[in-house]
């Protein structure tokens, strides 16, 4: 047996032991120790932690996982990984993501499935009644949740878009994708009143609590659905935090939950919510170009500089990113979810190590 040492972002010492035939998630977790992970199989890239002494084995993976400079940077991946001596890795996580229980699975039925715009569903769940966990929707707002369909091999991760609730509802925004498997399931087979299995909640992409910069959220696509959840969550407790929604599609056609954006005022009247559409094809009074480009024109103007919550495709990121460092942001107050090229037709998907999260499914920027 090796001994492990998994220090996390806020300097807790977490220790477990592993032999060399499991992977150190699997030794973790027969230790009750549950880091964050999703795939399990080196696709998502959540577990990651960083290796600062020892010997690890590090099993295939996906590029999009473990890219090749942070395996230089000693990067490696729980669930992928077995131990080669004692071992000490840092992760990019608070204590608080380290569950002591296995994450929960729970059966949910169908409640609505409506179309939003042309490329949009807005899906409606409500957990059934369980016996450890009762009938209530716990979550933290910006989380996401694995959907599957029982009996089938489809299940893809997707953010709330509402708030944690005694009802058992959750919210889901889903880009349609052509060929995709869920929102074709959804679209051709799925009725009110099927039944799909929710694995989580899962993810750290959460709000900084304790933070008293404003709040910005910079939203491509589907990337509208943990932000419109964190929104949401201040308009339930009054919070007095000026914020900003920068919220973006491709054309105008694409546009959907104006509505909720507009709902929002009633408990957060200090929002201001800018709409952009890329490339508006017809009449477009609002803002024609990215969120990343909205963004960029609000940081000229005085004042505090904000926390950004970004949720889109690479290329929102990467230039949110650019705009945030053009404008005096530091890079650790920019919370942000990166596209996974997930196997098979990309889908929206939230992964986070930490609070870097995996985003297929948006594409706008
Ligand atoms: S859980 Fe390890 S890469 Fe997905």
């Amino acid at each position: 047996m090796f001994k492990v040492e998994l220090l996390t972002r806020d300097g807790a010492s977490i220790a477990f032991e592993a032999d060399a035939t499991q992977t150190l998630l699997e030794a973790a977790e027969r230790a009750s120790v549950y880091p964050p992970s999703s795939c399990r199989e080196g696709g998502c890239g959540v577990c990651r932690v960083t290796k600062v002494s020892g010997d690890a084995e590090l099993l295939s993976c996906s590029s999009a996982a473990l890219s090749e400079k942070e395996r230089a940077a000693g990067d490696i991946l729980l669930c992928r990984s077995r131990a080669r001596s004692d071992l000490q890795l840092t992760a990019t996580f608070d204590q608080t993501a380290i569950g002591s229980a296995p994450e929960p699975v729970r059966t949910a039925r169908i409640v609505e499935i409506a179309p939003q715009g042309s490329t949009t569903l807005r899906l409606v769940l409500q957990y059934s009644d369980d016996p450890t966990f009762g009938q209530a929707a716990q979550f933290v707002a910006g989380q996401y949740a694995e959907l599957a369909v029982p009996g089938a091999p489809i299940k893809r991760s997707y953010s709330l878009a509402n708030t944690p609730n005694w009802d058992g509802l959750l919210e889901f925004l889903i880009r349609i994708q052509p060929g995709g498997a869920f929102s074709g399931y959804l679209r051709e087979t799925a009725t009110a009143g099927a039944e799909l299995i929710v694995h989580g909640p899962k993810g750290q992409f959460t709000l900084d609590e304790s933070a008293l910069a404003p709040r910005w959220f910079v939203a491509g696509g589907t990337g509208l659905a943990p932000a419109l959840s964190m929104l949401r969550q201040m308009a339930e407790f009054a919070d007095p935090h000026p914020c900003r929604l920068f919220f973006g599609v491709n054309r105008v056609e694409e546009l959907f939950a104006l509505d909720a954006i507009e709902a929002l005022r009633a408990g957060l009247p200090q929002l201001q919510a800018t709409v952009c559409v890329w490339k508006p094809e017809v009449a477009w009074s609002g803002f024609a170009g990215t969120p990343s480009e909205a963004l960029a024109k609000s940081l000229k103007e005085e004042g505090p500089r904000p926390d950004l919550y970004v949720c889109g495709p690479p290329a929102l990121i990467a230039a949110t990113n650019s705009v945030a460092a053009a404008a005096g942001i530091a890079q650790d107050r920019i919370f942000s979810e990166k596209f996974s090229p997930a196997e098979g037709p990309v889908e929206k998907s939230t992964e986070p190590p930490g609070r870097r999260h995996l985003w297929p499914g948006v594409i706008v920027g």
